[in-house]
């Protein structure tokens, strides 16, 4: 995944050296989300000069300087200053008002190269400038179309269509004598034509110092520092903060980690949302391409008041301290990352000395879940490690089966989910695509959504019915620590909750949370393993391969041990449930393959007691992890490198398995010499997925089916277009396009613009109700258009855009038409 940042200072005299390096410290906030490229946009010193005057011509104008390289950002730096220093660029050149825009990438179209960095270009101008996190589906048919208008193509990447687009959509309006156009007006009609998962921040030469956000999927938050005095505490939540024009800085962030060190207002921008950044003021549209699908409706979209929240976040926690890394930081943190998941939520008092727990998320939803046939908990790598390791005790306390999905096999095989069920999703950041199909799976076949997640906010968060937020502060090592262990200790929380306060339980649930209260000193005291873990990678640091035994309880643990040391060690490394290791795993057993057995006190210590001796007999090279004490008695002669933890109650005993493990993948990494917070081609959050590609499989299959259908309804193809409405001067379609060759035929159903009634009304009002198509379609990339129920009965009727390209009736074409609409400006 990617990063973007932005920041825009609004009557606050800023040197260029200034923005530079607001830019490059936003990036190195975001850098765990992606870290082959990155790029920034700023003003050059001519551009930000005449835009004082709104009506200079762009052929006065100085195009955006661009800066764009492979690598990390601290290599971008170096180029940038090292390009200033080639030029007279001036770094002390203070600018009243300023747009710049940057972003650290993830490659996912195109390697890792200059030309394929963000931000992507309208052309060689710089007109128009994105920077994107997320994925456009339909990319390749919007590429072939602004192709066929003459726009050429530098990169390999899917956004490259995105300024494109706007910049074409700019000049439609200027062609046809719309020279009012403004920035969200332009945007709004992309957004309109893009598919899949997004959040962009637009500059424009045509638009200085404004930017636009917009997102669909992915991430966006903004920041607000003011600077006008006398502005009161109370007024944080006050929407004037946002329209009042006064001198004030914005920022714009794909993660709260970037903003908190300049402001703790942030809005955090909705999917559909517009957000435009203008003379100091704020204004919010939101877009809803989903009203009316494919049922002949408008789309509409409306202004939007929002209030600011404030980040519950230190500028400590996003800082390395003392630390060397942010994987160390996180995983010394512990102790106190647990404290705070625990905070408030734990009851031990009162008259009758009960024990309870109380989930404010959750407190109104317990009747319902103790009444589900099955809880079902989705989750991917750690998350669903985490799930795992909580299995056991929710279902010893509630007595509800209890099932696991990896949320792309859910999706994948469209599993079984009902109304009864209660579905699990864990997720440290919320955003995670896989587990978001999943919860909309879940969700569409009725089943009571559950979020499991670290970030107040996020997707997860948002589109649960309800839900605990596990507050183990932010985590930027890719790797998480913390948060696995917090979402243990929060789902063995969720048992208890469920459990209830029956006399039958009282005992063991007294035990658990008495084992809560006292497992963050049991995790310092596990952390003093640090020196032994480092030694023992120096004795590993060479091998090829590790297993991991676990079972029980700690079957999670030997998954989530091998996760560790395979994401950033990268050494090949397999955790395997203990019960199956005569079923094949047994083979690879020899004197030199490092196996790890976890053997600390619980039901199943016996059975791994047994696992030991015969992996012994084969004369295996073993670490033994068992509780304090026991080292006696599960190394036979003496012959296993034991590391011994402190025994806390079983279902909590993966919270203290895991350290020794998260330590010696730690170790393991820098000894080997990689970077451990940013591991080979891994970033923190994984919101692209393999939805597009399946969804590519199934257009494929149905195109098949098109051409089978189109020879049998030739006659029907061939039926003369639909008329379009000429009098709707606002929507233009464009006439001049060659035709694309191929097999299929050619047929544009130009949308009926229908009434254009909306408009701007009063102060940044959007109520734009014309839905502008383009008509995407053709033989070579195998896209179609949707049938118009309307158009086909010859009526002026209206078609939104669908938004899934395989879910509506359509008909093969084989020309795209681009039309764009424009939303009236009402005076
Ligand atoms: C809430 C407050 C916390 C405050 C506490 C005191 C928030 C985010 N939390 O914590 O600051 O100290 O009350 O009473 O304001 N939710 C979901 N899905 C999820 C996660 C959460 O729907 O994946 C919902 C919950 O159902 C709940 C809300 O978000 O309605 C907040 O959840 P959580 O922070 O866990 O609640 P509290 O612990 O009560
Ligand atoms: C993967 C990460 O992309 O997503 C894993 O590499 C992580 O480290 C997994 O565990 C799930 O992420 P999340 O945010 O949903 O817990």
């Amino acid at each position: 995944m990617c990063g973007i940042f932005a920041y825009l200072n609004y009557n606050v005299n800023r040197e260029r050296r200034y923005i530079l390096e607001v830019l490059f410290n936003g990036l190195r906030r975001l850098e765990y989300r992606g870290y082959d490229s990155a790029g920034i946009s700023i003003d050059s010193s001519l551009s930000a000069s005449l835009s004082r005057d709104p009506n200079s011509p762009l052929s006065l104008r100085v195009p955006p300087l661009v800066f764009r390289q492979e690598g990390r950002i601290e290599s971008l730096v170096k180029s940038v200053y090292e390009n200033v220093a080639a030029t007279d660029l001036d770094l002390e050149e203070s600018f009243c008002a300023h747009a710049g825009i940057a972003h650290t990438r993830w490659a996912t179209h195109g390697e890792p190269a200059p030309r394929n960095s963000h931000p992507q270009t309208s052309d060689p101008g710089n007109e128009f400038l994105v920077v994107h996190n997320g994925v456009i589906t339909n990319y390749q048919v919007l590429k072939e179309t602004l192709v066929r208008h003459g726009f050429t193509f530098e990169s390999e990447t899917d956004t490259e269509v995105i300024p494109k687009l706007a910049k074409f959509v700019f000049d439609k309006a200027n062609e046809e004598g719309d020279h009012g156009v403004t920035f969200s007006q332009v945007v709004l009609e992309v957004m309109r034509h893009l598919e899949g998962a997004y959040a962009l921040i637009f500059k424009s030469q045509h638009y200085p110092n404004e930017l636009i956000a917009c997102k669909r999927g992915g991430p966006l938050l903004l920041g607000v520092k003011e600077f006008s005095e006398g502005i009161a505490a109370s007024s944080f939540h006050d929407f004037n903060v946002l329209k009042n024009g006064k001198p004030k800085e914005l920022f714009l962030s794909s993660d709260a980690n970037a903003l908190v060190e300049h402001t703790k207002k942030v809005l955090m921008i909705e999917d559909g949302e517009v957000v435009h950044l203008k003379d100091g003021v704020v204004s919010i549209f939101k877009f809803d391409n989903d009203k009316g699908k494919n049922c002949g409706a408008l789309s509409r979209t409306a202004s939007v008041q929002r209030a600011l929240s404030i980040l519950e976040m230190e500028v400590e926690q996003i800082n390395k301290g003392s630390y060397e890394h942010y994987m160390q930081k996180e995983i010394h943190e512990q102790p106190e990352s647990l404290k705070t998941t625990m905070r408030g939520r734990l009851i031990r008092g009162g008259s009758c000395k009960a024990k309870s727990v109380l989930l404010g998320g959750l407190k109104d939803h317990l009747k319902t879940i103790r009444r589900s046939r099955r809880i079902v908990f989705i989750g991917c790598g750690t998350s669903y490690n985490a799930a795992l390791a909580a299995r056991p005790i929710l279902e010893e306390l509630s007595g509800i089966p209890v099932t696991m999905e990896i949320a792309s096999d859910l999706v994948d095989r469209q599993g079984p989910i009902y109304r009864e069920d209660t579905a699990v999703f864990v997720s440290q950041s919320g955003e995670t695509a896989d587990t978001l199909q999943a919860l909309q799976y879940a969700s569409e076949n009725g089943a009571l959504c559950v979020g499991i997640t670290n970030t107040v906010g996020s997707a997860i968060a948002r589109n649960t019915h309800c839900g605990v937020h596990i507050n183990a502060g932010a985590e930027i090592g890719v790797a998480s620590t913390k948060a696995y262990t917090s979402q243990i200790v929060v789902m063995a929380m969720v048992s208890l909750a469920i459990a209830g306060d029956t006399i039958s339980n009282q005992e063991r649930r007294d035990a658990v949370i008495d084992g809560l209260y006292d497992l963050p000193n049991k995790v310092r005291d596990v952390l003093e393993l640090d020196q032994e873990m480092k030694e023992l990678a120096k004795l590993l640091i060479a091998e090829q391969s590790l297993l991991v035994f676990g079972r029980g309880y700690n079957y999670a643990t030997a998954l989530e041990g091998a996760l560790k040391v395979k994401e950033v060690a990268l050494m090949h490394s397999e955790g395997m449930l203990a019960g199956e290791m005569k079923h094949g795993p047994l083979a690879l057993v020899d004197e030199n393959l490092p196996i790890v057995v976890i053997a600390t006190r619980d039901a199943c210590f016996s059975k791994q007691q047994s696992v030991i001796q015969q992996l012994h007999a084969r004369k295996g090279r073993l670490i033994v992890i068992c509780s304090k004490g026991d080292a006696a008695s599960v190394s036979p002669g003496g012959l296993c490198r034991i590391i011994e933890v402190p025994q806390v109650v079983d279902c909590l005993q993966p919270v203290i398995n895991i350290v020794p493990l998260q330590l010696l993948a730690y170790h393991l990494t820098v000894l080997r010499g990689y970077n451990v917070d940013q591991p080979r081609n891994l970033a923190k959050r994984e919101l692209l997925n393999e939805l597009f590609i399946s969804r590519l499989r199934l257009l494929g299959q149905v195109i098949l089916m098109m051409l089978l259908l189109a020879l049998k309804v030739k006659a029907y193809v061939e039926r003369p277009q639909v008329n379009r409405d000429e009098d709707r001067t606002l929507l233009r379609t464009l006439q001049n396009v060659p035709p694309v060759e191929g097999p299929l035929e050619q047929e544009i159903v130009g949308q009926s613009a229908g009434e254009q009634t909306g408009g701007w009304q009063g102060e940044g009002v959007l109520n734009e109700e014309t839905p502008s198509v383009l008509l995407p379609e053709l033989a070579q990339t195998q896209l179609e258009l949707p049938v118009n129920p309307a158009n086909t009965e010859g009526n002026a009727g209206l078609e939104e855009r669908p938004e899934s390209p395989i879910s509506s009736s359509r008909i093969p074409l084989t020309e795209v038409a681009l039309s764009v609409s424009f939303i009236s400006v009402r005076s």
